[in-house]
């Protein structure tokens, strides 16, 4: 039995002695850029019921765990974070203080009643399609002193619901989730089962925020989705809207310079995206782009739907699209059955391709999938040994392509000041951080660099000559 529900015991937090003081929130986020833009959104949400961020967790009377379950033992990490929580939650309650504690994310999902069970310190659990409800169940919390679990699909009201964008800092680069969940199966992905099937927003929906972005200041956008390409958004024109034609749209917003869009799945990349590449100069000439093994048989088996050689004319069609595009991709190694020479064909395709970024992971069973009930499940040290060689190997990738960018000039969009005085920091149409010398007024703008070095994790350059611009003055001490 569960005690969902019943929590008669607990404190709320309505009856802290100062109701006046502000309250204070804090996230922790784990795994990827959807979470990330999922917890800026709680944070908006929860604005107006008076709650403000804090980065200490002691300090807070909320605490949201954003939890991400693709990979590893994720809802281990979230019960022992929990254990932490509930001594924090222990040592305020001595200075009395109450502390709120919800799990929100893709193990909120997956979990469910089970973390209330496991934890008692958990008041919330809210899965990813129900976070507009946060305000609302952090409320009713507070009055009853109930634990609520909130795991309901579908998406729909979750996008209809969420907040706009409160007004905040100038950000020159966002995220914005245009499609959740996904239809693919790949099998030993838990997505489809914690995020649900594929629902994509609007265009209208998604053009109002970009054009709300876009006043204030934000020149770069990069449409988020378990698999954006499969976007299907209903349009004004009672048609329903493929990426290709979202992008092309975001494109005429005039102060919007740079789209981009992640991740995609081979499978559907279509021709008019394809062209797009080559058509439409706001979008940005990279494309992360998942193959997950070189081997036609670990391919089958996971559920693909390509072979390496349809992956490689895949790219081919790309690149002769936009002849400067880069790549990255996500690549798993120790898949069950993964024979060395299976993992061979992974190390020749990532060496045939070339990659200007990777990310690559060790095979890890996912409850509830069906790869994880594969015999012939790939021995740890197998894996470890494999990681590491293909590691090496997308390192000197991704060196090799930073170096060959060196004495060449790039569009550097400005984005914040940089490490030293006088520096200001920015982005590659490749990602890439960039380093230059340059002031401040610059941030937000975009100008030609000349690469002077690369470095391991930025490259280095001078403002092209040419461009004015003048010494930013030292503020006194
Ligand atoms: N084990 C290892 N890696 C995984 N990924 C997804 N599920 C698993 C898993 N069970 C990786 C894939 C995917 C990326 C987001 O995470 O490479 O593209
Ligand atoms: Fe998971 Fe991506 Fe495959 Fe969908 S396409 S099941 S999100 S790996």
């Amino acid at each position: 039995m569960t005690k969902v529900g019943l929590s008669p015991n607990k404190r709320t937090m309505t009856q802290s002695p100062d109701k006046t003081a502000a309250k204070k929130l804090h996230i922790k986020t784990f795994g990827c850029q959807m979470n990330a833009y999922d917890s800026e959104r709680m944070a908006e949400a929860l604005q107006p019921a008076g709650f403000q961020l804090t980065d200490d967790v002691y300090d807070a009377d909320l605490v949201v765990l954003n939890t991400c379950h693709i990979r590893e033992k994720a809802a281990e990490k979230v019960y022992s974070e929990l254990g932490r929580l509930r001594k924090a939650k222990e040592a305020r309650k001595t200075e009395g203080r109450d502390t709120m504690v919800a799990v929100a994310g893709c193990v909120a999902q997956a979990e469910g009643k089970e973390i209330v069970s496991r934890a008692p310190v958990v008041d919330i659990v809210v899965g990813p399609q129900s976070l507009h409800r946060l305000a609302d169940l952090v409320a009713e919390v507070s009055s009853t002193g109930k634990v609520l679990v909130e795991t309901d699909f579908p998406a729909e009201e979750k996008f209809a619901e969420l907040p706009q964008r409160a007004d905040g800092k100038r950000q020159v680069s966002a995220f914005v989730t245009v499609q959740e969940g996904c239809d693919k199966f790949c099998t030993f992905c838990v997505v489809p089962y914690t995020r649900g099937s594929e629902y994509s927003r609007t265009p209208g929906e998604v053009v109002a925020e970009v054009e709300r972005l876009a006043t204030r200041g934000v020149r770069e956008v990069t449409l988020l989705g378990q698999n954006v390409n499969a976007y299907h958004g209903d349009g004004p024109d009672g048609e329903s809207w493929p990426l290709a034609q979202l992008l092309r749209r975001l494109g005429e917003i005039p102060s919007i310079e740079r789209l981009r869009f992640t991740t995609s799945h081979p499978h559907d990349m279509d021709d008019d995206l394809i062209a797009l590449f080559g058509d439409e100069q706001k979008l940005m000439p990279y494309l992360h782009l998942p193959f997950q093994s070189g081997s036609d048989r670990i391919l089958a088996a996971m559920n693909r739907k390509h072979t390496a050689e349809e992956y490689e004319a895949l790219i081919a069609r790309i690149r002769a699209a936009r002849t400067d595009l880069a790549l990255s991709t996500d690549i798993i190694v120790g898949f069950p059955g993964e024979t060395d020479a299976d993992f061979e064909a992974t190390l020749d395709l990532v060496a045939r391709v070339g990659f200007a970024q990777a990310y690559s992971f060790k095979y890890s069973a996912r409850p509830g999938t069906p790869a994880a009930n594969l015999e012939d499940q790939v021995p740890e040290a197998a894996k470890k040994e494999r990681l590491a060689a293909l590691q090496t190997l997308l390192e000197e990738g991704r060196r090799s392509f930073d170096r060959q960018l060196v004495g060449r000039s790039l569009p550097v969009l400005f984005e914040s000041k940089g490490r030293n005085p006088g520096q200001i920091r920015g982005r590659s149409p490749y990602l890439q951080a960039v380093h230059v010398d340059g002031p401040e007024t610059l941030i937000g703008e975009i100008a030609e660099v000349d690469i002077s070095s690369a470095g391991p994790n930025s490259l280095t350059g001078v403002m092209k000559s040419g461009i004015e611009w003048r010494e930013p003055v030292q503020a006194a001490q």
